[in-house]
């Protein structure tokens, strides 16, 4: 792993602030200052000091998920299967979890990671982190629900959900649309359209702040994250 990437995941500062900091010489490794960003170390092996404290190695993991349909995100259940099924025990070891939740019967984009601060940020409704959803929905569709979205909804239970975006793909018997919320509430986009006399047939999430689903990624597949996605992620809870 890269030098400034561990001491990143490590809680030593932002990327940008842990690369200065090798650079002007703060960081030895096995009692070599190293002043190269881009040094490979081996966590948990390697002796990482900075400003003369261990960096101790905390073994974090970041994966990308294709939520099929038919299993629930939750890490254990006596009934139902959970997303933590289809992740092989090398992972699940290190206690990983899913960020956050999507329906039973919604595909697409999850997060399953054991950094809790990060999940616990990426899921405040302050930090405003936008998901997006591709749907199909019955009923018909048209301007006023673009309005009504962008005003907030009034759900079943009387939340007013915060400013929303929907985009109309295709109308039809059912229509395609592009949803975008910030915030997760149980249900949101169902009880949305719910509120406006529609039905959600399909929920696809496709992309978490910029992170984006990888097209490549089958139903049921995962894949780590790349260092530039773990990246995205933390950038977009900055603020
Ligand atoms: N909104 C829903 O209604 N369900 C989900 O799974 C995610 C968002």
């Amino acid at each position: 792993m890269r030098l400034d990437r561990y001491l990143a995941n490590m809680g030593c500062g932002s990327r940008s602030e842990v690369k200065r900091l090798i650079r002007s010489g703060k960081v030895t490794v096995n009692e070599r200052p190293v002043k190269d960003e881009s040094f490979q170390i081996n966590p948990g092996i390697d002796l990482v000091i900075c400003w003369g404290t261990e960096v101790v190695y905390r073994d974090y993991i970041y994966l990308m998920l294709n939520k099929p349909a038919g299993v629930i995100s939750a890490t254990e259940d006596s009934r139902e299967r959970t997303v933590l099924d289809l992740i092989d025990p090398k992972y699940r070891r290190h206690g990983i979890f899913p960020v956050g939740r999507l329906d039973k019967d919604t595909e697409g984009l999850l997060v399953l990671t054991n950094d809790g601060q990060l999940a616990h940020q990426l899921l405040s409704p302050k930090k405003k982190v936008p998901k997006r959803y591709f749907a199909k929905v019955s009923g018909i569709i048209g301007a006023e629900d673009i309005e009504a979205f962008h005003n907030g909804i009034i759900l079943d239970d009387g939340y007013r959900t915060m400013p929303a975006e929907l985009k109309i793909l295709q109308t039809g018997e059912t229509n395609e649309v592009l949803v975008i919320i910030q915030e997760g509430k149980f249900h949101q986009i169902k009880r949305m359209f719910q509120a406006l006399g529609k039905r959600v047939v399909y929920l696809k999430r496709l992309a978490m702040g910029e992170l984006i689903l990888d097209p490549n990624l089958k139903s049921g597949d995962y894949r780590e994250l790349t260092e530039e996605e773990i990246e995205i992620l933390s950038q977009a809870v900055k603020s």
